[in-house]
């Protein structure tokens, strides 16, 4: 039986578990534009939502405060710093962030920010007569993805050194057992995995996030025959292409800082150590190591590398609880710092662009005031 009050159930649900529309609308099945509709009052849920809707209200009720951990730590305060985050971190006090979530640059050439290695020869940043006629993609690039030179083969090296220059004082600075969770691109991910390792992470896992849209841009091999005039060629190699299959996925690595006790007594000397799988799944709609999240209606297009709010939200509230702190070194948008504001988590969310740090000061003004963590305070 509906009732009048099931207008209202929705938005409740919302508030109290903190999940996203479309979070929700997967956990019941139904499109996101319905629970929206549910929540604005345009419809109402039918009678088998109903259910689930209450039973989420009713669970939330029972979940007890989880208590502070055993080893005190100086207390950081939430902020967003304009800075080389390599040179910033290095100033942090010793195991004083309790998770390092970060979208790292790629080494792969995708913007300024992301050349990251001493290669100038001319096929990487030199304007060749293919390189000016090619399109936007290649343009930026400037080279083909595997490189003509053996300049261009030593660039996984360099991303691998690069990656060095950072990766023993995330360690530092990071709580025993707290995890360090990193997006960054497939091509290269064995090279920051691998930095990350060497720096004395242990590698937990892999994961991967399924992105709403993804191009499939590799290149017709019959058209390169074609404009150099050989159509025998063309015709003979007509469906293949040079390249990769469609990006579909973004690797996302997850390690954590070894720690001296057992797990059972890290949890209780740090909170740090398991995953809160319940709380996962319920912002995800499932407990695989797979995520489906696309971007919230307005929320995209601020950085060309942004990830949903979403989907940072659950990897957070997986591996920490709320009063934690979260570290993004790069941070880009800020969206990092946003997700961490939204479940009561403080940040330190650190970009070289001063633009993107107003821009994220901006995101973060804009969280309902009363919401938890947005007063920057942090429960140590
Ligand atoms: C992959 S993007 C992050 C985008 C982010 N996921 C978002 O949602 O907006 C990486 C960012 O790191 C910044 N960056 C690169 N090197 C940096 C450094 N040494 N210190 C601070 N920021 C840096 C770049 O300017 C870029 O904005």
């Amino acid at each position: 039986m509906i009732e009048r009050n099931d207008r209202d159930l929705t938005r409740e649900v919302v508030d109290l578990t903190g999940l996203t529309v479309s979070a929700l609308a997967r956990k019941l099945r139904v499109k996101a534009a319905d629970v929206s509709a549910w929540i604005r009052g345009r419809s109402l849920p039918p009678p088998e939502c109903v259910e689930v809707l209450r039973e989420l209200i009713e669970r939330t009720g029972v979940s007890e405060p989880l208590p502070g951990p055993r080893v005190q730590r100086p207390r950081l305060e939430s902020r967003i710093v304009c800075a080389d985050s390599r040179e910033y971190i290095s100033r942090l006090p010793d195991e004083s962030v309790d998770c390092v979530l970060s979208d790292i640059p790629y080494g792969i050439g995708l913007a300024e920010w992301d050349v990251l290695h001493e290669n100038r020869n001319s096929a990487y940043l030199g304007s060749s007569a293919a390189q000016k006629s090619a399109g936007k993609v290649f343009r930026r690039r400037r080279k083909p993805i595997r490189g003509w030179s053996s300049a261009d083969r030593e660039i996984p090296a360099q991303y691998y050194e690069w990656c060095g220059s950072w990766a023993a004082e995330w360690l530092r600075v990071l709580r025993p057992g707290g995890s360090a969770v990193v997006f960054a691109g497939r091509r290269l991910a064995h090279r920051y995995t691998g930095a990350l390792e060497d720096a004395g992470f242990s590698h937990r896992d892999l994961l991967a996030w399924l992105r709403p849209r993804a191009v499939f841009r590799a290149q017709r091999l019959s058209v390169v025959y074609r404009k150099r005039g050989d159509l025998a060629e063309a015709k003979k190699w007509a469906g293949w292409r040079v390249g990769n299959l469609r990006p579909a996925f973004e690797p996302i690595t997850w390690c954590f800082k070894p720690y001296a006790v057992t797990i059972a007594d890290n949890v209780l000397d740090h909170g740090l150590g398991a995953m809160n799988a319940d709380r996962f799944s319920s912002l995800t709609g499932s407990s695989d190591n797979v995520l489906r999240f696309g971007f919230e209606e307005g929320e995209g297009g601020l950085h060309e590398a942004q990830k949903p709010v979403a989907l940072l939200q659950a990897l957070i509230e997986l591996c920490t609880i709320p009063g934690q702190v979260v570290l993004d070194p790069f941070m880009g948008s800020g969206s990092t710092a946003v997700a961490a504001a939204r479940c009561g988590r403080g940040y330190i969310a650190i970009e070289q662009d001063s633009g993107l740090c107003d821009l994220a000061r901006e995101r973060l003004a804009l969280i309902p005031q009363g919401q938890p963590g947005d007063s920057g305070s942090i429960r140590d």
